[in-house]
Parts: C-alpha cells; structure tokens; sequence
C-alpha cells in the first residue's frame, strides 16, 4: 500500500463494546495469508458476501492485496493479538462519470459482529472517502441480511434500488438491496 499525505491512513485502537482491544489499519502484503482466512471464514458462511472462497493460493491474495493504492482504494483490516477478525475495502469508480462515487465491501469474523468493529470500519472508509473528496457511498447487501441492514441505514445509508431475486442461497431467491449515502 503507497502511503498517503494525510493521517487516513494511520492505524487506531478501537475498543470493542465487550471490551477487547482491536486494531484497525491499511493492510499490508504480509497479511496475506491472514485475510485469506478471514474471507474464507466469512465466504464459508454463505449466508452474508457473495463470495464463498477465495481459494488458498497466496500470490494470489498479495497481488490482490497490493491493488489497493490509497488513492483509488483502500483495504483496511482489524486485527486482534495478530489475528485478523475483520476487513472492509473501498473503491473510487473506474469510469470518469462515477469518480464521485465510492463502493464499500465489508467481512467481519464471526465472534467479532455486533460489537461496534463495523460501524467502526465503515466511519475510517467515509473519513477515506471525504479526504478522496467523494461525494457518496455506495454498496449491495442480501435482503436477508437484516444486521448489516440495520448498521447502514444506522449509518445513514438508504435503500436507492432493489434487484429481486438476484441471487439463490440455500435453495432461495435473496433480494439484492442497494444503498446509498451521500456524504457531504
Ligand atoms: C454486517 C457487519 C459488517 C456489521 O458489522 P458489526 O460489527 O457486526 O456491526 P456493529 O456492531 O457495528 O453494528 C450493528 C448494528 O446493527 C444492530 N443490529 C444487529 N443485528 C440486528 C438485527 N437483526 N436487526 C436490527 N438491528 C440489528 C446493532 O444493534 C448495531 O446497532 P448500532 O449501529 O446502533 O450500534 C458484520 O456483522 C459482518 O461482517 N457480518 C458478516 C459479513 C457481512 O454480512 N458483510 C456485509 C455484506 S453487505
């Protein structure tokens, strides 16, 4: 990861509403074998990201993990006595129409949900994204997903769109949501 000018990309201290200590900061290539963990813990639950595994292939996740720039993304993650529990990334859009427009992906661990560590993640992603002068937030989520619904629009995110039926898990139609925060 290039380092940035400002302090966006520092690492914090966060402490969990159970009190444990976590840490969140830009990743670097080295954690590569840990935040393939992590996403495969998540993916392995089907229920709540798109993706189910990333496989295990290291070269893999560090060129993946070397994408994010600062400038046009940025993968943070939160770790907790070296073990990576969470990471959120975002993404300026690729087009010149949609360089106003950030897309957020979030994966906390199991263990670690309903502590404060998303809504913390998401504020360092705005705090990003307002020092990258973007405009709003963007990102999709399951219909069945009623926690991570929850925090977004806690967060200020509202339903823009509905794609129904997009995807099948377990053998039933799930609803895409879109969502949106404009964050001026
Ligand atoms: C979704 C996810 C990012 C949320 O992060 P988190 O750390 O668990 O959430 P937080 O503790 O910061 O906030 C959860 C909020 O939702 C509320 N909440 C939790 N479950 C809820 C439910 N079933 N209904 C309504 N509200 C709920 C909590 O009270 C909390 O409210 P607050 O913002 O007022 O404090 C995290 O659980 C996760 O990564 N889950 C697995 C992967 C996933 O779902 N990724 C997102 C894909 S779009």
């Amino acid at each position: 990861m290039v380092a940035h000018a400002s302090n966006v990309m520092r690492a914090d201290t966060v402490r969990l509403k159970n009190g444990r200590a976590v840490t969140i900061r830009p990743a670097v290539v080295d954690d590569a074998a840990r935040l393939q963990e992590n996403i495969n813990s998540v993916g392995a639950e089907i229920d709540y990201i798109l993706i189910e595994t990333v496989g295990d292939n290291l070269d893999a996740e560090r060129e993946w993990i070397r994408e994010f720039d600062g400038v046009s993304s940025i993968l943070l993650v939160a770790e907790d006595g070296g073990k990576i529990v969470g990471q959120a990334d975002a993404h300026v859009g690729r087009s010149p129409k949609e360089t106003h427009v950030g897309t957020i992906g979030i994966a906390i661990r199991e263990g670690y949900r309903n502590l404060g560590l998303g809504r913390a993640m998401i504020e360092r992603l705005f705090e990003w994204m307002r020092d990258r002068r973007l405009e709003k937030a963007c990102l999709q989520v399951f219909s069945t997903n009623t926690r991570a619904i929850a925090l977004y629009k806690n967060l200020g995110f509202e339903i823009e769109g509905v794609r129904k039926g997009q995807y099948r898990i377990r053998g039933e139609l799930v609803d895409d949501i879109m969502m949106g925060k404009w964050l001026a």
